[in-house]
């Protein structure tokens, strides 16, 4: 058995703390063979060879072939997991529309290759920026792939939620379960207390065991929103390993399960009122390779509050990508 992983972006930093722990066997389980497959725009191809020739110098026993390529068309070609971390980052006195509009650019044709070359079980990651909207592009390019295969990640705001609510409670992580995060992956995103349980006995809400509103809503949710552009002002790089850490955790889940609640970005099916089609984080299960959005959880006025703003903005990114002919 073997699958083939598709890594866009393959010569960047993400990709470059992502690769080695695929070929390890850290995605899809010690027992599958992998082959990868690495799209690059043509001037970072060089760059992406040198990764690859370090992936030999590792001698994975699982790792069976490495590809690179600049042509979509073959770099989806028979892939079962696709990974589309490369996107054009926003750069000074660029607007929002012309981020939209770049991104689109990368994600509209991926989106076709996907559809016309992927096998039929492909399951596709975004992480590029912004993942949910571009996700939503590259979904609304391949009509003949059902649309639920593709997912934008919102893993890393959920772990980042985990080491936050640890700290401020001084626990251990492992004592936290269901913390999962609503919405955009942006600093509008929902962290979700109300759900989110502390171990026991007894078995405690997130949101009472900190019995503080004023720390959830004033530091706990803007800290969570805005830890990516926290490290970025700290490292002076976008977060790397963390998010490849997440991805690796969001496709492993997705194809060998979980236990409890996780976060991925999905298409909506209208459930919790989100609109039907847009790609928004929810709270799912995960197992047997696929993934259900979990109904019937509780959601009052403030988280209600709080995941429409989210919404809304992916709303408005929606109608955006739209008006630019992106999507239908
Ligand atoms: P990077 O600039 O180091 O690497 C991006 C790579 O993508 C570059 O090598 C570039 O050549 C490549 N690329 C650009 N256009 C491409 C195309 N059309 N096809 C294939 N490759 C292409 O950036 P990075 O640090 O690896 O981050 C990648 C993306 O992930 C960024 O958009 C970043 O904002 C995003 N990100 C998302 C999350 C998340 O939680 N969703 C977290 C961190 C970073
Ligand atoms: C992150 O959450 O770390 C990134 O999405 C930040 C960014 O803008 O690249």
């Amino acid at each position: 058995m073997s699958k083939t992983v598709t890594v866009t972006g393959a010569a960047g930093a993400i990709g470059y703390a992502l690769l080695f722990r695929i070929a390890s066997g850290q995605l899809v389980g010690p027992d599958e063979k992998v082959r990868l497959r690495l799209l690059e725009i043509e001037p970072a191809l060089k760059a992406a060879e040198g990764t690859a020739m370090e992936l030999v110098d590792c001698a994975f026993p699982l790792l069976e072939a490495i590809d690179i390529t600049a042509d979509p068309n073959e770099a989806f070609d028979g892939a079962n997991i696709a990974m589309l971390v490369g996107a054009r980052p926003r750069t000074k006195g660029m607007e929002r529309a012309d981020l939209l509009e770049a991104n689109g650019a990368i994600f509209q044709p991926q989106g076709k290759a996907i559809n016309d070359h992927a096998a039929d079980d492909i399951k596709v990651l975004v992480v590029g920026n912004p993942a949910n909207t571009n996700a939503l592009i590259a979904m609304n390019n391949a009509p003949d792939v059902p649309r639920e295969r593709f997912t934008a990640m919102t893993r890393l705001d959920q772990n980042r939620a985990y080491g936050q609510l640890a700290a401020k409670l001084a626990i251990p992580l492992t004592d936290i379960e269901d913390l999962v995060i609503w919405g955009n992956h942006s600093p509008t995103m929902f962290p979700d207390l109300f759900n989110a349980k502390i171990k026991g006995p007894p078995s405690q809400k997130a949101v009472d065991a900190v019995d503080d509103m004023a720390w959830y809503e004033n530091e706990y949710l803007p800290n969570v929103g805005k830890r990516g552009a926290a490290i970025i002002e700290a490292r002076g790089a976008s977060s790397a390993a963390s998010a490849a850490n997440a991805a690796i955790d969001h496709i492993h889940d997705w194809v060998l399960g979980a236990d409890g609640l996780v976060s991925m970005a999905v298409p909506s099916g209208g459930q919790y009122g989100v609109p039907d089609g847009l790609v928004s984080s929810f709270p799912v299960r995960v197992s047997g390779g696929d993934y259900e959005i979990v109904e019937g959880l509780e959601v009052g006025e403030f988280a209600q509050s709080k995941i429409d703003i989210t919404v809304n903005e992916l709303k408005e990114e929606q109608a955006a990508v739209k008006s630019l002919g992106l999507i239908g």
